[in-house]
């Protein structure tokens, strides 16, 4: 390790499956648009490691890291303290390390928000969401959107239980129901429907409800692609009026959790632009 690497702050993303993720080029993007001094490193850790090498990072040192898939619930055993929303998720994505205390906070949310409303100039309030899914990453999403005063969300998964498990834990942020992927009404359309299932990164197609789309329907994605995911091609084969995919989550969310670090909130645009052209 050359002396300038190992007196810069340490940060990184924590996650199994690892090798695909994009975070490390949008933290470095980051860091030169800000003149922050910091590394970023990619850690593919397993769930049965996953306490000791938060630790080992801890204890090297380490200023702040993400936390993605498996691991966005389990880690919260392991922190000191819970940010509000992280609490509310049951799911952190990000952590602090200072004075020895781990906390963890969970960004996604606002980065799914900023995206929706900033980046793509949508209104949530008054609005009829259906969420697909009801893992982890329904999760983080769920409190942010239901404070933003949507008519309703709906949550939708194939296994119902969960989506009911979901529905009682927020239910009394907002209107939140509970269907099986099977049981959404096929005359119902809505304004947004956010695709936040893991069918697609597994190569699956599940039958999205194609009765759930109207002309105003927007489409959203959580996964992204180098090429359109099948729900994004799914749905604007059914004419929905938008088909997005989550890179402006992806780097909105990232943005938050530099800010938490740094103090400063990178400009997102020009990142956005770059890791388009570059994934
Ligand atoms: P994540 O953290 O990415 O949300 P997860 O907690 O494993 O991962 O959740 C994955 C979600 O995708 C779940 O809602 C899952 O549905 P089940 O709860 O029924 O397992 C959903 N999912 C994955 N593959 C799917 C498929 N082929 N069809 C429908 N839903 C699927």
């Amino acid at each position: 390790m050359s002396e300038e690497t190992s007196i810069l702050d340490r940060y990184g993303v924590m996650g199994h499956p690892i090798a695909h993720s994009r975070s490390p080029v949008i933290h470095k993007l980051f860091a030169m648009q800000t003149g922050e001094q910091l590394r970023y490193e990619l850690l593919d850790v397993e769930a049965a490691a996953l306490e000791q090498a938060i630790r080992r990072f801890q204890g090297s040192g380490g200023r702040g890291l993400n936390i993605t898939v498996p691991h966005k619930q389990s880690v919260c055993m392991l922190c000191d303290h819970l940010s509000e929303r992280a609490n509310t998720a049951g799911a952190a994505n990000t952590l602090i390390f200072k004075d020895n205390e781990i906390t963890g906070d969970n960004t996604d949310g606002i980065g799914l928000l900023r995206d929706l409303v900033v980046n793509l100039d949508l209104s949530i309030e008054g609005s009829d969401i259906l969420i697909l899914g009801a893992g982890g990453a329904t999760r983080g999403i769920v409190g942010p959107l239901l404070e933003m005063s949507p008519k309703a969300v709906t949550i939708a998964n194939r296994t119902p239980d969960r989506a009911e498990t979901l529905k009682a834990r927020f239910d009394e942020l907002g209107t939140i129901k509970a269907v099986g992927f099977g049981d959404i009404v096929d005359d119902h359309t809505y304004d947004l429907v956010i695709n936040a299932t893991s069918a697609g990164v597994r190569g699956e197609a599940p039958p999205y409800p194609a009765g759930a789309l109207g002309h105003n329907t927007v489409c959203y994605d959580l996964s992204y692609g180098l090429k359109p995911t099948p729900f994004t091609v799914w749905a604007r084969d059914r004419g929905a009026a938008r088909a997005v995919m989550g890179w402006g989550m992806l780097v909105e969310q990232a943005a938050e959790s530099f800010r938490l670090w740094r103090g400063i909130r990178p400009e997102t645009g020009p990142v956005l632009k770059q890791i388009r052209v570059s994934a």
